[in-house]
Protein backbone atom coordinates (compact mmCIF):
# COMPACT_ATOMS: atom_id res chain seq x y z
CA UNK A 1 0.00 0.00 0.00
CA UNK A 2 1.05 3.85 -0.69
CA UNK A 3 1.17 5.75 1.86
CA UNK A 4 -1.41 8.18 2.23
CA UNK A 5 -0.59 12.01 2.59
CA UNK A 6 -2.75 14.91 4.18
CA UNK A 7 -3.40 17.40 2.14
CA UNK A 8 -5.97 20.47 1.48
CA UNK A 9 -8.43 17.94 0.57
CA UNK A 10 -9.21 16.79 3.64
CA UNK A 11 -8.96 20.51 5.22
CA UNK A 12 -11.61 21.43 8.01
CA UNK A 13 -10.01 24.24 9.28
CA UNK A 14 -11.13 23.07 12.80
CA UNK A 15 -7.38 22.91 14.06
CA UNK A 16 -7.67 20.32 16.65
CA UNK A 17 -9.26 18.53 14.19
CA UNK A 18 -7.05 18.91 10.85
CA UNK A 19 -3.98 17.97 13.38
CA UNK A 20 -5.54 14.39 14.66
CA UNK A 21 -6.41 13.67 11.31
CA UNK A 22 -2.47 14.00 10.41
CA UNK A 23 -1.80 12.15 13.09
CA UNK A 24 -4.13 9.43 11.91
CA UNK A 25 -2.43 9.37 8.51
CA UNK A 26 1.25 8.89 10.68
CA UNK A 27 -0.29 5.98 12.30
CA UNK A 28 -2.25 4.23 9.72
CA UNK A 29 2.17 4.92 7.30
CA UNK A 30 3.43 3.56 10.65
CA UNK A 31 1.37 0.67 10.38
CA UNK A 32 1.66 0.10 6.81
CA UNK A 33 6.09 0.87 7.04
CA UNK A 34 5.70 -2.02 9.98
CA UNK A 35 3.80 -4.79 7.80
CA UNK A 36 6.67 -6.90 8.17
CA UNK A 37 7.53 -6.26 11.27
CA UNK A 38 7.11 -9.13 14.84
CA UNK A 39 3.53 -9.12 15.18
CA UNK A 40 4.25 -7.53 18.74
CA UNK A 41 5.28 -4.33 16.78
CA UNK A 42 2.27 -4.71 15.33
CA UNK A 43 -0.02 -5.07 18.05
CA UNK A 44 1.10 -1.67 19.66
CA UNK A 45 1.00 0.41 16.64
CA UNK A 46 -2.85 -0.64 16.07
CA UNK A 47 -3.32 -0.52 19.53
CA UNK A 48 -2.45 3.15 19.30
CA UNK A 49 -4.36 3.36 16.33
CA UNK A 50 -7.40 2.13 17.97
CA UNK A 51 -7.35 4.38 20.69
CA UNK A 52 -6.24 7.30 19.15
CA UNK A 53 -9.33 6.73 16.67
CA UNK A 54 -11.73 6.67 19.98
CA UNK A 55 -10.12 9.97 21.27
CA UNK A 56 -10.70 11.49 17.76
CA UNK A 57 -14.37 10.39 17.83
CA UNK A 58 -14.74 11.48 21.05
CA UNK A 59 -13.02 15.18 20.12
CA UNK A 60 -15.94 15.43 16.87
CA UNK A 61 -18.84 14.21 18.86
CA UNK A 62 -18.16 17.16 21.52
CA UNK A 63 -17.36 19.69 18.86
CA UNK A 64 -20.68 18.66 17.50
CA UNK A 65 -22.52 18.80 20.64
CA UNK A 66 -21.00 22.10 21.33
CA UNK A 67 -22.24 23.67 18.44
CA UNK A 68 -25.63 22.06 18.75
CA UNK A 69 -25.45 20.56 14.99
CA UNK A 70 -28.81 19.33 13.21
CA UNK A 71 -30.04 16.01 15.56
CA UNK A 72 -30.09 13.78 12.69
CA UNK A 73 -26.72 14.90 11.05
CA UNK A 74 -25.32 14.26 15.13
CA UNK A 75 -26.59 11.04 14.92
CA UNK A 76 -25.86 9.76 11.80
CA UNK A 77 -21.81 10.97 12.47
CA UNK A 78 -22.01 9.12 15.53
CA UNK A 79 -23.53 6.21 14.04
CA UNK A 80 -20.49 5.91 11.42
CA UNK A 81 -17.97 6.73 14.36
CA UNK A 82 -19.32 3.40 15.92
CA UNK A 83 -19.62 1.13 12.99
CA UNK A 84 -15.90 1.94 12.66
CA UNK A 85 -15.09 0.82 15.92
CA UNK A 86 -16.60 -1.94 16.14
CA UNK A 87 -15.19 -3.12 12.47
CA UNK A 88 -11.78 -2.34 14.11
CA UNK A 89 -12.23 -4.24 17.01
CA UNK A 90 -13.26 -7.14 14.88
CA UNK A 91 -10.36 -7.01 13.19
CA UNK A 92 -7.96 -6.64 16.07
CA UNK A 93 -9.65 -10.25 17.00
CA UNK A 94 -8.70 -11.32 13.72
CA UNK A 95 -4.78 -10.27 13.37
CA UNK A 96 -4.07 -13.30 16.30
CA UNK A 97 -4.39 -15.57 13.15
CA UNK A 98 -1.10 -13.62 12.16
CA UNK A 99 -1.37 -13.91 8.37
CA UNK A 100 -0.10 -11.28 6.17
CA UNK A 101 -3.75 -10.59 4.57
CA UNK A 102 -5.43 -9.60 7.74
CA UNK A 103 -2.70 -6.76 8.06
CA UNK A 104 -3.29 -5.94 4.16
CA UNK A 105 -7.11 -6.18 4.66
CA UNK A 106 -7.13 -3.93 7.75
CA UNK A 107 -4.86 -1.14 6.23
CA UNK A 108 -6.61 -1.21 3.15
CA UNK A 109 -10.17 -0.99 5.09
CA UNK A 110 -8.55 2.05 7.68
CA UNK A 111 -7.24 3.67 4.89
CA UNK A 112 -10.19 3.81 2.73
CA UNK A 113 -12.94 4.21 5.31
CA UNK A 114 -10.76 7.50 7.12
CA UNK A 115 -10.33 9.06 3.47
CA UNK A 116 -13.84 8.77 2.57
CA UNK A 117 -15.03 9.61 5.94
CA UNK A 118 -12.85 12.76 6.09
CA UNK A 119 -13.97 14.30 2.62
CA UNK A 120 -17.52 14.24 3.32
CA UNK A 121 -18.74 13.27 6.69
CA UNK A 122 -16.00 15.37 8.62
CA UNK A 123 -15.91 18.16 6.32
CA UNK A 124 -19.60 18.62 6.17
CA UNK A 125 -19.42 18.62 10.25
CA UNK A 126 -17.22 20.95 9.46
CA UNK A 127 -19.44 23.54 7.40
CA UNK A 128 -22.38 23.20 9.88
CA UNK A 129 -20.15 23.89 12.91
CA UNK A 130 -18.68 26.70 11.37
CA UNK A 131 -22.22 28.03 9.87
CA UNK A 132 -23.33 27.67 13.61
CA UNK A 133 -20.68 28.78 15.79
CA UNK A 134 -20.25 31.87 12.98
CA UNK A 135 -16.23 31.08 12.54
CA UNK A 136 -14.70 30.88 9.27
CA UNK A 137 -15.20 28.07 6.81
CA UNK A 138 -12.29 27.58 5.18
CA UNK A 139 -11.76 29.02 1.81
CA UNK A 140 -13.06 27.40 -0.94
CA UNK A 141 -13.18 23.95 0.48
CA UNK A 142 -16.70 23.38 0.37
CA UNK A 143 -18.23 24.54 -2.93
CA UNK A 144 -19.59 21.02 -3.55
CA UNK A 145 -21.37 21.32 -0.86
FE1 LIG B 1 -12.40 12.80 11.72
FE1 LIG C 1 -15.96 11.87 11.94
Amino acid sequence: MNTVQWGLDYYTGLPEVDRQHQELFALINRLNAAKSCSPETLDQIFAELRDYVREHFGLEEQLMAEAQVDAEHYAQHRAAHAGFVARLDQLWEARGEGSEWVAEEMLAFLTNWLVQHILLTDRKMALEIHTRMGTQAPHNMFEHF
